[in-house]
């Protein structure tokens, strides 16, 4: 019977993680020397033809060519035709080891086979919406709060984003109090309040094109892991008209990227029943691919709210939702059985009966598995690996991971901020080029990652997918200069 219920073996030292990459971007970069960069790149214009060809005409009719953020789409985007486990194939028959996984969602590997034979079965019965109630809907709300009871109330709707909307709202319905404060450089979504301090801390509005500046007035953002500046953010706020909520990624902003220290949560949360404000977590990645419990299971904090994304469908469309207290969440029902003022949602497809029976047969299946612990172990393995690569070629290079969640940080362009504002001036672009280039050589050797800093593990990395994998990003980071 295996123990382990949550994907992260050890907890990293994060203090020590911090020394290391402020030794990466304190040094000149090491990119792939340029005539081995010339060889990876000529990968694309001899064997990926048909993917250049339709993405060159789709920039005709779709802006940019893509649609998709997650993936860096240099030299080109690759066009995927076939999906299975751990694999991808693109519209020029090259196979690659997805480590980008649709961005986290898949933990059970991509196009799960006894997920879709279910997803199969609605749709024969049912077709994939109705706009009434659906048995699934309460299935899924009853699993997710055994697996997470901070979630006595849950609301199903259409994307993290859309998750991340609805929690602001309801805090500053039932709380009355005005602003939210969030991490700087986390990302919850694209929401015009939530698109401030995006990627880089201290940023503000800097994304904020087309975005009143009303809309982010009452955000604010707080230095990673400065548990003191959220403090005197919550202090100021008390005088003139009080904080909502505080938001974070748990495990810190961008999926850990700039990682927190073990006991960072269970900090907020004191801080947030001081000054009598919701905490949110938003578990979009976390939950469920840490493990059944989310990030609140593993840390052991329990958040007023919980926003949820990607697993929350098993990857299949539609992929969000809020939960938490039953009182906050009553909120959303002020009309039906509710008492006080309503905080207003909807979604035409949200809660359709095809996300809700993809996200409960996914979840299901993940605990038969222990998938969050399997994809874990497969983390855990390419983390050594990739240390002992960058360990062979003396690379300032950075690797740590979550479970699941693995980090190579190469260019270190993510760890630059506005603490040194001339560094990021100078550095910002060609560190986030180098960033590029390390996705173009990873993708040339057949491997698909994060943009080319993050991979996420699936239950289908076996070791031998794994191993095969490391002697790619060997090849890859040899050639570092
Ligand atoms: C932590 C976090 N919150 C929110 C979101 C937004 O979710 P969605 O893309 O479903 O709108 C994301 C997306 O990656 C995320 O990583």
């Amino acid at each position: 019977m295996d123990e382990q219920k949550y994907a992260i073996s050890q907890y990293h030292d994060t203090k020590e993680i911090y020394a290391r990459l402020d030794n990466l971007i304190s040094q000149p970069m090491r990119p792939v020397n340029r005539e081995k960069m010339q060889e990876f790149l000529s990968y694309f214009d001899n064997q990926c033809r048909r993917s250049k060809d339709l993405t060159d005409e789709a920039k005709k009719f779709i802006p940019g060519g893509v649609q998709h953020n997650l993936a860096f789409n240099y030299p080109f985007p690759i066009a995927i035709e076939k999906v299975e486990g751990a694999h991808l194939w693109d519209a020029d028959g090259n196979q690659y080891i997805d480590f980008l996984q649709a961005g986290g969602p898949t933990v059970l590997g991509s196009n799960y086979a006894p997920l879709r034979e279910k997803i199969f079965e609605l749709l024969r019965s049912c077709g994939p919406v109705t706009g009434l109630f659906h048995e699934y809907e309460l299935k899924l709300a009853q699993l997710v709060n055994r697996y997470m009871p901070s979630v006595e109330m849950f609301r199903m709707l259409g994307s993290g984003t859309e998750g991340v909307m609805a929690a602001i709202r309801a805090a500053r319905t039932f709380t009355k109090k005005k602003y939210v404060i969030k991490v700087g450089g986390a990302y919850h979504g694209w929401s015009d309040q939530m698109v401030y301090g995006l990627h880089v801390p201290g940023t503000g509005r800097l994304e904020a094109k087309g975005i009143p500046r009303g809309a982010s007035s009452a955000t604010e953002e707080f230095f990673p892991n400065s548990l003191s500046a959220l403090k005197r953010h919550l202090m100021v706020n008390r005088l003139r008209g009080g904080t909502a909520a505080v938001i974070v990624e748990p495990l810190g902003p961008e999926s850990g990227t700039r990682p927190v220290a073990f006991d960072f949560n269970q900090k907020v949360r004191e801080l947030c029943d001081e000054f009598g404000t919701l905490l949110i977590f938003d578990e979009v990645v976390t939950g469920f691919r840490l493990g059944l419990g989310g990030a609140q299971g593993f840390f052991g904090v329990k958040p007023d709210l919980t926003v949820f994304g990607k697993c929350i469908s098993g990857g299949y469309p539609m992929a969000g939702g809020v939960g938490g207290r039953a009182d906050v969440m009553m909120c959303f029902a002020a009309g039906i059985g509710g008492t006080g003022e309503r905080a207003y949602i909807g979604g035409t497809l949200s809660a359709n009966p095809l996300s809700c029976v993809a996200g409960y047969y996914s979840l299901l299946e993940m605990e038969r598995t222990n998938a969050p612990v399997i994809a874990g172990r497969a983390g855990d393995r390419l983390t050594k690996g990739l240390q002992a690569v960058v360990e062979k070629y003396d690379l300032p290079f950075v690797v740590y991971n979550q479970g699941s969640i693995v980090h190579l940080e190469t260019s270190g362009v993510m760890l630059l901020d506005l603490r040194n504002p001339i560094r990021l001036a100078r550095e910002l672009k060609p560190r986030k080029h180098m960033m590029e280039e390390m996705g173009a050589a990873y993708m040339s050797q057949g491997l698909i990652t994060l943009a080319g800093s993050r991979m996420y593990t699936s239950m289908a990395d076996t070791d031998d997918v794994i191993d095969e994998a490391l002697r790619k990003f060997e090849t890859v980071l040899s050639a570092c200069a």
